[in-house]
């Protein structure tokens, strides 16, 4: 009764004055709700900053039994950045080793944010850092998800409004002195793979995602993507090749399409569109098949020519640009390199691979017209690497321009002399 009162004027005025024990204090907007240790009000999260410092810093983090000095905001770890990491048993230097369990990664978004479109992030960042627990909040919902072995599941979720009467339910999951007591850190132990933080980066980046990407049709992106596939794989190296072309050139190519009829098409049903379209089904491994157009065989995800007109739909899927990059992750020990076959546009499957690559090559045939599209290329690569900064992701890296389907007569190779010279 007497909290609501105080809440009322407080909402009201942002400021409050009150007796105890004959002391008079004087409460703002700034230590409010941490010095009363008052319930939790989601009206008063309006935007990101306000759930961090209203939910996250005033309520949470001291509720959990965090001190200022077990937990930590904006830690960027390799390409990651976390909004707060706390730990239940570490203090600074931390290291995300063996011991990283023991920590949880917190994430605030803005309340009319859907916190379903962060999920495939938060997967990533605790499976990738090896991390038991994040909590993810936009103010009106909080969640709770526990790190499988390449997954994540929901073990708690509640509304803002109920997280009072819920807090204690929170505090044996991911209070600081509940994490310390479980033995999470032996079961746990098994699937840790390297022991400190470079290693973990290191284990991530040793699949190499190159996209072969022109908005310029015919310049030989296909032909590349097969021809480099069977080299790197005659080397010894695991390749995947994945067909994000609705032309499905590299699936006919690699020789995929073994029916004539489209009755017998058994593509249809399961190809790249059905990897980017669902969250929890159509993993890569499930989806990939063996391409046996090179000896050893390859794997390939396959395109369909149902992609051109399933775009609309999966334009419609926030996650549709970033489950790539989720699906890739689940796959990281099994391959070497991943090789992306683009269309020549500058559409949603173009997007998605420059997304989730590392690298970039871009074929060209070094023709008028393959040189001016490169300054569109170049404008669509600065508009992918605004978005990858802002899913904290490091800009793509220009392997280079590969020059393709050079003719070896004198003007053609008198032209090309003549642009290299024009250019730089
Ligand atoms: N180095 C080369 N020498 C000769 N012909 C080539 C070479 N590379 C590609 N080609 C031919 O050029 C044509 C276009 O190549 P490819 O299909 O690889 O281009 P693409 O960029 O993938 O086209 P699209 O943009 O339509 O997907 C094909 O007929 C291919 O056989
Ligand atoms: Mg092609």
């Amino acid at each position: 009764m007497f909290y609501n009162y105080l809440n009322n004027i407080y909402t009201k005025t942002k400021s409050v004055i009150v007796w105890h024990n004959q002391t008079c204090v004087f409460y703002n907007e700034l230590n409010f709700l941490e010095v009363n240790n008052l319930p939790f009000d989601p009206d008063l999260c309006r935007n990101e900053s306000e759930v961090e410092s209203k939910l996250i810093v005033q309520y949470l983090l001291p509720q959990l039994g965090y001190t200022p000095d077990t937990w930590h905001q904006e830690v960027a770890l390799g390409s990651i950045r976390l909004d707060f990491l706390a730990f239940a048993a570490q203090a600074l230097p931390f290291v995300i080793d063996a011991n990283s369990p023991l920590s949880v990664v917190m994430e605030a978004k803005h309340p009319k944010q859907n916190l379903n479109n962060h999920v495939p992030r938060l997967r990533h960042y605790l499976t990738s850092l090896n991390v038991q627990y994040g909590l993810l909040t936009n103010g009106k919902e909080i969640r709770v998800y526990q790190k499988l072995l390449y997954d994540i599941q929901l073990v708690f979720s509640c509304s803002g409004k109920e997280i009072n009467t819920k807090i204690e339910e929170i505090k044996k999951l991911i209070g600081r002195e509940n994490l310390n007591n479980k033995d999470i850190l032996n079961n746990f132990k098994a699937s840790v793979i390297s022991n400190n933080i470079s290693m973990t980066i290191k284990e991530q980046h040793s699949m190499k995602i190159i996209a072969v990407y022109h908005n310029k049709g015919g310049v030989g992106k296909t032909t590349t993507v097969v021809n480099l596939a069977a080299a790197i794989r005659k080397r010894g190296k695991r390749v995947l090749v994945i067909d994000l072309d609705s032309q499905a050139n590299t699936t006919f190519a690699t020789g995929l399409v073994k029916f004539d009829d489209e009755e017998f098409d058994d593509i249809k049903d399961s190809n790249i569109f059905h990897v980017l379209s669902s969250e929890d089904f159509y993993s890569i491994a499930e989806v990939a098949r063996k391409s046996n157009f090179s000896n050893p065989e390859i794997n390939v995800v396959p395109a369909h020519i149902d992609l051109i007109r399933q775009e609309t739909e999966l334009n419609a899927l926030e996650y549709s640009r970033l489950i790539l990059i989720d699906k890739l992750e689940e796959v990281k020990n099994e391959y070497d390199v991943v090789l992306i076959d683009t269309p020549p546009s500058l559409n949603l499957y173009a997007k998605i691979a420059l997304i989730a690559a590392d690298y970039l090559i871009i074929p060209s045939d070094l023709k008028p017209f393959a040189n001016q599209g490169l300054t569109n290329v170049k404008d669509f690569i600065k508009s992918i690497n605004a978005f990858r900064k802002q899913i904290r992701k490091a800009p793509i890296e220009l392997i280079g321009v590969l020059a393709c389907k050079i003719s070896t007569n004198a003007i053609a190779f008198l032209n090309l002399v003549k642009y290299s010279n024009n250019n730089g």
